[in-house]
């Protein structure tokens, strides 16, 4: 949806620069996987941020981690609300003084949503309402939030371009597709900036390795270290377009500093452009954690039905974000998995007393 003007920027945009200016961040779901990553690359900016989670799929060890890495002057540039988005209280709270929103917080997973779709719909559909409305009413400059893949549902065509989707195909991807049309819906008659990223697969350090409903990549480089077959649903030959997470801060930090003139309404999608198989990410995985791990004897994966709610290919165009916004995916699959496994090695050493019965199959949902 071309809506109104943002202007473009370049690949050699410099980010940094761009961060030199004093601004103030509300980052949700600063405890999870992405929201951490945003996080440090914010902090580690100079710039002062504002988080908030509820610890609903979020860890205080993740914001530890942080805290670890960017040191104790960065840390102090953060201040952290713990609180639930489904509470508008709360969201006015975080909202309030806030230039620029980074809206993460959301419960992800196809399998949990069709198991409890009110709990998702509560969190993603109407928390992300609650936050709208509390960035409108403190006239925040622009909403950045993370959209995503599911929302190309059952349509067929291949790569994904952001104007053609299809029907949903689970309760989060309906929630998905809400926020943005929600987005829309704010820009047009509150005049306000926002701007939909559609992420695709994202993986990396602290994305959840634990737990029924974790996503692929974390669960299988778990099993693989703890001696267990990967379990593939379906044939195989299922692609995704995996996204390192250095990408996604890259694309969040431009989509937020990106120049523009009045209300704006945008989406993009946000991967590599190059697709996977299941079977290929499985032997892409056992390279990465053999360099990690010489002495590894993975065994073979095994293969189970498809899994409903679960797309069959994807794919992403990314022309439209390297137009507006100057992104340019620094890191492909191989190349991220390499820079992930050192993180999962140390997690899996770190489980090794506890049962991993806990561990469900994980599937490659559309993000
Ligand atoms: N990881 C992916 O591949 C992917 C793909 C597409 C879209 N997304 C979207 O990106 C965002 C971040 O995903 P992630 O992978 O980092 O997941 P995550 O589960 O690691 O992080 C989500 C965070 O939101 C917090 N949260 C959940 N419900 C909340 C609530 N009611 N109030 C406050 N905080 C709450 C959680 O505690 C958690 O820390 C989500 O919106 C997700 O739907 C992720």
């Amino acid at each position: 949806m071309h809506e109104f003007a943002l202007a473009s920027l370049s690949a050699d945009f410099d980010l940094a620069k761009a961060l030199g200016g004093s601004r103030r961040w509300l980052i949700t779901g600063s405890a999870g996987f992405i929201g951490s990553h945003l996080l440090q690359a914010l902090l580690h900016a100079g710039q002062e941020v504002l988080s908030l989670d509820n610890f609903a799929t979020g860890y205080q060890r993740n914001l530890d981690d942080v805290r670890r890495t960017v040191g104790e002057q960065a840390w102090s540039r953060h201040h952290f609300i713990e609180g639930d988005i489904v509470d508008p209280s709360v969201c006015r709270r975080a909202c309030e003084g806030v230039d620029i929103v980074l809206h993460q917080a959301a419960l992800g997973s196809v399998p949990r949503s069709l198991e409890d779709p009110l709990r998702t719909h509560a969190v993603n559909a109407t928390g992300f309402l609650n936050m709208l409305v509390a960035a409108r009413d403190a006239g925040c400059q622009r909403f950045v939030f993370a959209a995503s893949s599911s929302t190309y549902g059952d349509h067929p065509g291949l790569p994904k371009v952001e104007e053609r989707i299809g029907n949903p195909l689970s309760p989060y991807a309906v929630t998905k597709v809400v926020d943005e049309m929600y987005a829309g819906v704010f820009t047009r008659n509150y005049r306000m900036q926002t701007v939909g990223l559609r992420y695709f697969n994202v993986f990396g350090p602290r994305q959840d390795p634990r737990g029924a409903y974790a996503a692929v990549i974390p669960n299988w480089a778990n099993r693989i270290l703890h001696g267990e077959p990967c379990l593939i649903n379906g044939d195989g030959r299922t692609t995704r377009d995996f996204c390192f997470i250095d990408n996604v801060v890259q694309a969040n930090l431009r989509a937020a500093l990106v120049p523009a003139e009045g209300p704006c309404h945008e989406i993009f999608n946000i991967a590599v452009g190059e697709q996977t198989t299941l079977t290929q990410l499985h032997d892409l995985l056992v390279e990465a954690l053999r360099a990690q791990v010489p002495e590894l004897k993975p065994r073979p994966a095994e293969y189970r039905d498809f899994r409903a709610g679960d797309v069959r290919h994807s794919l992403a165009d990314v022309a439209k974000a390297h137009r507006l916004l100057g992104y340019v995916p620094t890191h492909n699959v191989r190349e991220g998995l390499r820079l992930s496994m050192p993180w999962y090695v140390q997690a899996a050493a770190g489980q090794a007393s506890e049962p991993m019965s806990a561990c469900a199959p994980a599937g490659a949902n559309a993000g």
